[in-house]
């Protein structure tokens, strides 16, 4: 058996230019959809996939990340006191029990290469997972991250979670070309970071979700900067497969791009659908507006 995936890697210290102002005092991925941030989405997806240390590479401005995830003493006193035990509960689910948070600074923004090689020493000679929490995935309860950390377990070497983009989308992406092994499953021969359509070796993307064997740390350190000027997670993959493995995952699930404004709207939208409390007014609410008029 490989040593269980235990430790996963948040890289929150990116600008998220793509939703100035929102962004310009608050961390992306403290966007709510509906009721909570994307990056408990993110959290919660890691602890139900088996991890128990999350590890946060943050920026000056992501302090909001931390304080979401620490202990609101001030909050749980005066919910017991007004004994409002349901929000009480949700409050302090917000970190559960047995699960620990680390907390890195990436001191410049030097790409997301970089912001994993920050995460060295925290995470040590072990397989860990890299979420990328403004890719939310809904995935019919099977965690995105759970499905891979089966793969992992079952084959021992690193996992992307990949999916079919839009082809004339490929410049956003990290493309792989993959021979299909079984199942939703491939083998990786080569991947290229945001190429051209014309240039790209098919559409199968990289979204944000991996799961990567510590030797990726040291193809990092000698990665020079690459696409857009910054050190790319992507390159140091690259190179990983000279040495070892890696597979290409067909997640089942539905990835919505919450770090583009339409993504985030799309989000919005379907989770409010389907949210426990709210779900039925709101789409008494959409029934009502969406006259063919309000929709010209
Ligand atoms: P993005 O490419 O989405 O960049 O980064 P961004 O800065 O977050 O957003 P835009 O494009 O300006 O709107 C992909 C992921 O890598 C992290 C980001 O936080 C995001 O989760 N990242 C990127 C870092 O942690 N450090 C970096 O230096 C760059």
């Amino acid at each position: 058996m490989p040593k269980p995936v235990r430790k996963a890697v948040f890289p929150v210290a990116g600008m998220g230019t793509r939703f100035l102002p929102a962004t310009k005092a608050n961390p992306k991925e403290m966007l709510t959809v509906v009721d909570k941030p994307l990056i408990q989405y993110a959290a919660e997806e890691a602890v139900a996939a088996g991890c128990d240390q999350l590890i946060f590479v943050t920026s000056s401005s992501k302090r909001a990340i931390e304080d979401h995830f620490d202990k609101s003493y001030e909050l749980e006193a005066l919910l017991l006191q007004k004994q409002k035990t349901k929000l009480l509960e949700i409050v302090q689910s917000v970190l559960p029990k047995g699960v620990n948070c680390v907390y890195i600074r990436q001191a410049e923004a030097l790409g997301l290469g970089h912001a994993v090689l920050c995460a060295k020493d925290v995470v040590g000679d072990e397989p860990f997972a890299v979420i990328l929490a403004d890719d939310l995935i809904d995935d019919n309860n099977t965690g995105c991250l759970s499905q891979m950390s089966n793969l992992y377990n079952e084959r021992g070497c690193s996992v992307l979670g990949v999916e079919n983009v839009d082809p004339q989308d490929t410049a956003k992406y990290g493309i792989v070309s993959s021979k299909p092994i079984s199942d939703r499953v491939s083998k990786l021969e080569a991947i290229v970071e945001k190429p051209e359509p014309a240039d790209a070796p098919s559409n199968l993307g990289v979204v944000g979700r991996y799961i990567l064997s510590p030797r990726i740390f040291n193809m990092l350190e000698n990665t020079p900067s690459g696409a857009g000027n910054e050190i790319q997670l992507t390159d140091a993959i690259a190179t990983l497969l000279d040495y070892e493995h890696v597979l290409a995952y067909e997640f089942d699930g539905k990835r919505y791009d919450c770090g583009d404004k339409l993504g985030y709207l799309k989000a919005t939208v379907e989770y409010g659908l389907k949210h426990e409390g709210l779900g039925e007014d709101f789409k008494e609410y959409l029934r009502s507006y969406c006259t063919p008029e309000a929709l010209e």
